[in-house]
């Protein structure tokens, strides 16, 4: 059997991050992605990542907790989002040192721009591809520590035996077997969930395994109703276009011309945090003032030179995609899903409640992002979580033998997968998924009715049963990306319903979840996170979880 005191699952930044911490520490790491590591969605991330560096002397870690405390509408864990503040310098600095290039000031301090929701520029930068520029620096330590890469492997079931995590079951995509890979501690860092919704800025592989994995081995899963929808995506396919783009300046206009944030936001205006932006700009375009169901990212007054050097990516990607020139036109967009606030449920050093199974990045859910996460802080969540994890992980792989493999997973998925390659259903992957993406654009978009929260519950059980019928029309082993896009379905279908449900039940509205029958926010019944666990062929199980409060209290929360 192959085994390894740590696995890794996911190769994104989150994954590479802990990869190599474990391999510091001395440990035979096992780090599996279904993709090529360098093309894990992590790449995709723009604009920045925060850290109270020191620019500003009047920026401190405590700034930044605060400020990410009230991003999360005041449901993230305290204690967890105040150590996340403290590391982030650290963090930083760790990066540059690795050979991460960010952009500079004039006299040589690594630059930071302002982002939403921040009391300070904290966001540092390498122009508007940061996320990548980091992925490549991470994967550069992965082969200096000759890391073992599983490339092109996708997992497909948690072992959990006698209470403890021991590894995976997963499927090799080059030449379809199917192995166990045993660990003493396995992390998951399979990032989010966004291809749950018709349209998302996420790329294809953010499809929610370890959050489904994790959910169907008993761990719970946190605060899943709350889900990201960026400003600023472009209109026509659902493309980020970075909030850096704000932080250096740019407007947000409507079909009128006008710079409608000052009106939601008083101070903050285009850098309020995302929920309050996203919602402004819905609400302008429900109330007739956008065009075509957008509205415009105007980037004119900032000039060719600062948009060539600071945003060169999304002039590119406007410029490919709609054919406007940011330069020298308005671009069209409108609020697009984005990031999974909730997920694995996880302590401040990644430990999920089962012994031996960690998790990190956005399929984690530690909480440091509560009901709304800051932009900015998903980036320097992976760095800091990725090495917390690990470290925990290296201590109690230290302290354990190697576990049980559960004995009955191997066969059991083996004939899982051979029944979903022979089943004549009729049904397939692409309509399934089609209408689970619509069911949840309507049922947990931002603003959220119980009729039609109940219309997209429906939806999805219906979808469940269709999805035991699917037929594949690819019925080899090699390279079968029809089997991979089914087994991602299943998945998806578990974290599209453990949402609807927790949508449902909060009877407020907080952060990211705006319920139009309870718009305020209510502290007194709902200051705790949901806490949903899975119940094989029905709902799930709901209940709460209390919220870590260190120092601040919650109060209103205006922008
Ligand atoms: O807007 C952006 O560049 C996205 C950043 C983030 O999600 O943190």
């Amino acid at each position: 059997m192959l085994q390894h005191d740590i696995l890794v699952v996911g190769g994104g930044l989150a994954g590479m991050r802990a990869a190599v911490e474990a391999a510091e520490l001395g440990l035979d790491v096992g780090m599996l992605s279904k993709i090529h590591p360098v093309r894990s969605h992590s790449g995709a991330a723009q604009g920045g990542i925060n850290a109270a560096l020191g620019n500003r002397e009047d920026d401190t870690t405590d700034a930044h907790a605060f400020d990410t405390v009230k991003g999360s509408d005041y449901i993230g864990d305290q204690d967890a989002i105040e150590l996340f503040a403290e590391e982030a310098p650290q963090a930083i600095i760790w990066l540059e040192h690795m050979g991460c290039i960010f952009s500079r000031m004039d006299d040589g301090r690594i630059a930071q721009r302002p982002f939403g929701g921040a009391s300070f520029p904290r966001t540092c930068y390498c122009a508007d591809v940061t996320g990548l520029v980091i992925l490549h620096t991470l994967w550069e330590q992965c082969q200096r520590l000759n890391v073992k890469v599983y490339e092109e492997w996708f997992a497909t079931a948690l072992s959990v035996q006698t209470g403890v995590g021991s590894g995976v079951v997963a499927l090799n995509v080059t030449d379809g077997t199917i192995e166990a890979i045993r660990a003493k501690a396995t992390i998951f860092a399979t990032g989010g969930a966004g291809r749950s919704f018709y349209k998302t800025t996420n790329g294809l592989s953010s499809t929610g395994d370890g959050m489904s994995m994790a959910y169907r081995a008993g761990i719970p899963l946190l605060d899943m109703e709350f889900v990201q929808f960026h400003p600023t995506t472009l209109k026509s396919n659902g493309v980020l276009m970075t909030e850096g783009a704000r932080g250096e300046g740019a407007y947000l206009i409507n079909a009128l011309g006008e710079r409608f944030m000052f009106k939601y936001a008083p101070t903050k205006g285009e850098l309020a945090s995302r929920d309050v932006v996203s919602r402004a700009e819905q609400t302008e375009i429900n109330e007739g003032r956008g065009v075509d169901g957008c509205v415009f990212l105007d980037l004119r007054h900032l000039g060719k030179q600062k948009i060539m050097e600071r945003l060169p990516q999304i002039r590119e990607l406007a410029l490919d995609a709609t054919g406007i020139d940011a330069i020298d036109e308005p671009v069209p967009i409108t609020p697009g899903m984005h990031y999974w606030m909730g997920g694995i449920q996880t302590d401040k050093h990644g430990a999920t409640p089962v012994p031996g199974v960690y998790a990190a990045g956005e399929c984690a859910c530690v909480s440091v992002h509560g009901a709304n996460r800051l932009g900015g802080n998903s980036l320097l969540e992976t760095i800091v979580f990725g090495k917390l994890s690990a470290r925990h992980a290296a201590d109690y792989a230290a302290r354990i033998s190697a576990p049980d493999f559960n004995a009955n997973l191997l066969e059991s998925e083996r004939s899982r997968i051979g029944a979903m390659l022979a089943n004549k259903g009729g049904e397939r992957v692409n309509v399934v998924r089609d209408e689970m993406g619509k069911a949840m654009m309507e049922g947990a978009g931002i603003y959220r009715l119980p009729a039609t929260i109940q219309v997209g519950i429906n939806r999805i059980r219906e979808l469940k049963q269709r999805y035991k019928q699917i037929s594949l029309d690819d019925k080899g082993r090699v390279f079968n990306t029809d089997l991979t896009g089914a087994l991602e379905l299943g998945f998806l279908l578990d974290v599209a319903e453990t949402t609807l449900a927790g949508a449902l039940r909060r009877e407020e509205s907080r952060g990211a979840h705006t319920r139009l029958d309870f718009p305020d926010r209510d502290d007194e019944k709902w200051m705790k996170h949901t806490q949903a666990r899975y119940r094989p062929d029905a709902d799930p199980e709901l209940g709460d979880k209390q919220v870590t409060v260190t120092k601040w209290q919650p109060q209103a929360r205006v922008y």
